[in-house]
């Protein structure tokens, strides 16, 4: 059976002080006035049946993704007590859904990506869909044409093209290479880069985490067990918090690229917009931008006097942000926080979150 897991843990902390823990960046309106997370339900619209797509999420969420997709089912939210990054959501989600259906094929996709068009989309996991149900090996990821060296993304080397399909060998797979080995990517024409969205069958990505991650692996499959038992909570709460932290990309694909284990990672060309809204200078290209380059949310109030290239943003219409002779900067005016940022520096927001909650 073909399923869709949506994974929706993430914390997104590149977006502070708009997004925070408890009010994370996939359930913002940050989509013309619907959530990330909102948007990405919608455009798997006739992909597959509701009943199949599930949300993996961290347990402190599961009520704003309620109140984002209040027609999902009580079983299709899979809660994670606290986030151990997408490897482990992956094996929870994949422990959970193979439990009835050993045959189960797996769509993952993010919840923090804008995609159009859509049907494009859906045409690229289809065939993603097929070539696995033809290939029960494969790990197949969808690859997007890059258009600059961004350092915060994954990166497939595509190799050979596959007879009968539209999927290519990877040669490579490098996740969040520096700026250097980016720049040296783009020059070959040969890299795309990783959409974040991957298809495989739940028992292959399951046999290659018990290769490659086999702690965590033996513990998500103890979990899936008891699944449908009322040990359940009890189970997670126990394992949860021990497990390795590590995404999918460094735990599964990279290795796989390499030939470590039983598994032929393929890339399919999807052929779209895609913006991973990871960062303010990737939400800013979603803004207006008015004549000196400043880019405003659509609230915010401000008056910009020999100012360039800035990104403003306010969640408070009536507040006003003025500047004088400001040129490349964040300004992100909250009810408790300011942050002022070069552009520049935007991927370190990360970094400045970390300190804020270690001094505060
Ligand atoms: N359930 C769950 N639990 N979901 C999580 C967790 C977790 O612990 N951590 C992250 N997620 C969700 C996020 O909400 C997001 O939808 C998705 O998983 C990807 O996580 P990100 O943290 O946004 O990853 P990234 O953007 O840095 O990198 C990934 O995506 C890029 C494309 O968007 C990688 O796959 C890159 O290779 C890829 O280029
Ligand atoms: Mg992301």
């Amino acid at each position: 059976m073909r399923n869709v897991v949506i994974l929706a843990g993430g914390s997104g902390t590149r977006l502070w002080p708009l997004s925070r823990v408890d009010k994370p960046k996939q359930v913002l309106p940050l989509a013309a006035g619907n959530s990330l997370l909102r948007v990405a339900y919608d455009r798997l619209a006739g992909l597959v049946d509701p009943a199949n797509i599930y949300v993996c999420t961290v347990a402190a969420h599961t009520d704003l993704v309620r109140e984002q997709l209040p027609e999902l089912g009580e079983h299709n939210i899979i809660g994670e007590p606290v986030g151990r990054d997408t490897a482990n959501a992956v094996g929870l989600a994949s422990a959970v859904v193979a439990r009835h259906d050993p045959d189960a094929v797996l769509a993952i996709v993010g919840s923090d990506h804008l995609i159009t068009p859509e049907a494009e989309f859906r045409a690229a996991i289809e065939s993603g869909f097929e070539l696995v149900e033809q290939r029960p090996r494969s790990l197949v990821t969808f690859g997007i044409e890059p258009t600059h060296p961004h350092t915060g993304l994954g990166y497939v080397e595509r190799g050979a093209a596959i007879d009968g399909t539209s999927a290519y060998v990877v040669d490579r797979f490098r996740e969040k290479p520096d700026r250097a080995t980016a720049e040296e990517y783009l020059a070959t024409g040969r890299f795309w880069w990783n959409s974040g969205m991957f298809v495989w069958r739940a028992e292959t990505v399951l046999s290659v985490l018990d290769a490659l991650l086999p702690e965590s692996a033996a513990r998500l499959r103890q979990v899936a067990a008891v699944w449908d038992t009322p040990q359940r909570d009890a189970e997670l709460g126990a394992i949860y918090p021990g497990l390795r932290k590590i995404s999918v990309d460094f735990a599964v694909m990279e290795p796989a690229s390499q030939g470590k284990v039983d598994a032929d990672v393929v890339v399919i060309p999807m052929p779209v917009h895609w913006l991973d809204v990871g960062s303010w200078a990737a939400l800013a290209g979603t803004y207006e931008v008015d004549a000196e380059g400043n880019r405003h949310d659509g609230t915010a109030l401000s008056c910009l006097l020999d100012s360039h290239d800035n990104v403003i943003v306010t969640d408070d219409p009536d507040h006003l942000i003025a500047a004088v002779g400001l040129t490349g900067h964040i300004i992100v005016h909250t009810h408790d926080v300011t942050l002022v940022c070069p552009l520049a520096d935007g991927e370190r927001v990360k970094d400045l979150v970390a300190q804020v909650q270690s001094d505060h």
